[in-house]
């Protein structure tokens, strides 16, 4: 069975999304919840579910990324994951290492990519006037949000649309998209799934 570790920095629900679905499809197994605040609340959500959570706060790094990333994968690698699905994962990863997890390494990410890369993607929609919003999940390359496209799954951006109501909109599809990918990912099957 696959090993998956989850990287992330907020509340985690794409994490339970994942969890859940571990659980019940037995393709995989979470083996850490890890992420950069300490405070995350989706580390005792996690921890809840019994599985192992560490954190690894960035800040008292400062601009050492380099070295905040070895004590992060220094966590990881104790694990031996198989997998590692960042999960609202907000810092920026260098290229070393993401080398080190290349081919093996997925992220979530709210948009409809390649459109808005980067942060408040649903701002960016609704300012464009945009028709459809959603969610992609990819692999991750030294590119920022550029990694070969894995699934999206899309959403209508109705009339009065607010970034809170497009937000949690598009959430709800992560939820279901994330965990359809992962599936895939760990028999192999990198084929884009591409949700209405
Ligand atoms: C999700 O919407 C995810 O797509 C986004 O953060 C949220 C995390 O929610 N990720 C990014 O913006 C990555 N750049 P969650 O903690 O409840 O899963």
């Amino acid at each position: 069975m696959k090993q998956v570790a989850i990287l992330i920095s907020g509340g985690g629900s794409n994490m339970l999304a994942l969890v859940r679905d571990m659980a019940e499809g037995g393709y995989a197994r979470p083996v850490l919840v890890v992420a950069n605040d300490p405070t995350a609340k989706g580390l005792e959500r996690a921890a809840a579910q019994g599985i192992p959570v560490a954190a690894v706060d960035h800040r008292p790094f400062g601009r050492d990324r380099e070295a905040f990333e070895a004590a992060l994968a220094a966590k990881i690698d104790a694990t031996n994951p198989d997998i590692l699905c960042l999960a609202g994962f907000m810092r920026i990863l260098t290229p070393g290492f993401i080398r080190r997890y290349q081919g093996r390494m997925l992220n979530i990410h709210p948009s409809l990519l390649p459109k808005y890369p980067g942060l408040h993607t649903h701002a960016r929609a609704l300012a464009a006037g945009d028709a459809e919003a959603g969610c992609t999940v990819h692999e991750v390359t030294a590119e920022l949000d550029a990694g070969p496209l894995l699934g999206q799954a899309r959403v209508p951006v109705l009339p009065g649309d607010t970034e809170d109501r497009l937000a949690a909109r598009v959430l709800a599809r992560e939820h279901q998209l994330y965990p359809r990918v992962l599936r895939r990912f760990a028999v192999g099957d990198r084929t884009p799934l591409l949700l209405p």
